[in-house]
């Protein structure tokens, strides 16, 4: 089965196409704000100018003829509305334009599966940190539970906000990380963990508070090592509550080089296994979109398109699991 995937949720158009053997294609467009965050119109507008170039990417890039599709997938929530909107029209004119069923799927679920096809993982305990979200997800009797979470600002967030503060433009993961390097310095700050939840506004504030004081390597190592030793202290907790052996890191901050050796170290301390997917299917990508579309298809999941509007707010453990 051919499966098209959509990616709009937020800063990423991204178009992937797989079937059960092989990704086809990987496609992507980043809006990259001159300054600030992500500003939902301009990030929309980027999507919409995009859309057409790189559906002709993905066409010469497929070794077969985009009318073979048999389902085009797509992202239905969560994310940001207006980026979301542009999603779901392409979806529905590809979907009405090749005669192939529309699958509308959940963003972070679709983290999760690209995430075990792409590595050995099977049922991990995944943690899923990005821009938008952060949280600790386990598949449990019948449903995706989300064990832990941010109670407020994503991990990717904060990271950018931090950057921000800095004057590094977004995103700011990878210069905080950059900045982090130079140094083994931490200064005390509070520690982010609330028994399975996490809460990153005040670290981020704190940090904010000590730019210019403290050098900014230090402000940058001192929110890397709080913030990730928290994510990871709570996925430990995670897997020791459902004695899990697989770990799962994936979204855009699973690239970083830090958060990877913590977790591989935890999960080397508990004799289980840590899983990390290749950086392009961690950051958000059209790909993953089109493999959960792939399984949902095959449990017979269908998506009307009358009941294809986005869900700015859907949580994965909202989803109805019919394809475990
Ligand atoms: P979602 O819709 O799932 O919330 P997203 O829109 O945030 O995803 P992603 O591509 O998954 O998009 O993640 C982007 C985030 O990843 C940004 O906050 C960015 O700063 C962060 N990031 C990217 N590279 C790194 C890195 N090396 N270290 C830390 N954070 C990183
Ligand atoms: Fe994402």
């Amino acid at each position: 089965m051919k499966v098209l995937g959509i990616e709009s949720t937020a800063h990423t158009l991204g178009i992937g196409v797989v079937d059960e053997d092989e990704i086809h294609c990987n496609v992507k467009s980043m809006f990259e704000p001159d300054e600030g965050g992500i500003h939902p119109r301009e990030a929309s507008e980027h999507h919409y100018q995009k859309a057409l170039q790189i559906i002709n990417e993905v066409d010469q890039k497929t070794e077969f003829e985009l009318s073979e599709i048999d389902a085009v997938a797509f992202s239905q929530g969560p994310g940001i509305q207006q980026c979301l909107e542009i999603g779901v029209v392409i979806a529905r004119t590809l979907a009405l334009k090749y005669s192939a069923e529309l699958i509308g799927v959940n963003h972070c679920l679709a983290h999760i599966s690209i995430g075990t096809r792409t590595t050995e993982a099977e049922n991990p305990t995944t943690l899923y940190v990005s821009g938008g979200n952060t949280q600790i997800v386990e598949f449990r009797s019948g449903r995706y539970r989300v064990i832990g979470e941010t109670l407020d600002t994503a991990l990717g967030n904060a990271l950018d906000k931090l950057a921000r503060k800095l004057s590094y433009p977004h995103p700011g993961g990878p210069e905080i990380e950059k900045l982090a390097e130079k140094t083994d310095e931490i200064i005390e700050t509070t520690y982010p963990i609330k028994g399975m939840d996490l809460s990153y506004s005040g670290l981020v504030t704190d940090m904010e508070r000590k730019v210019g004081d403290e050098k900014d390597e230090v402000v940058a190592n001192t929110f890397q090592e709080y913030a990730y030793s928290a994510a990871v202290e709570a996925l430990e907790r995670a897997m020791a509550q459902s004695q899990s052996s697989e770990a799962l890191l994936t979204g855009g901050v699973a690239m970083n080089t830090r958060l990877r050796e913590m977790v591989t170290k935890m999960c080397e301390e508990r004799g289980a296994k840590a899983y990390f997917p290749p950086p392009e299917y961690c950051m958000d990508n059209g790909t993953m979109i089109a493999h959960q579309g792939l399984i949902q298809a095959k449990a017979g999941d269908r998506t009307e398109i009358e009941d294809s509007q986005v869900d700015p707010n859907w949580r994965p453990d909202e989803v109805k699991v019919s394809w475990i």
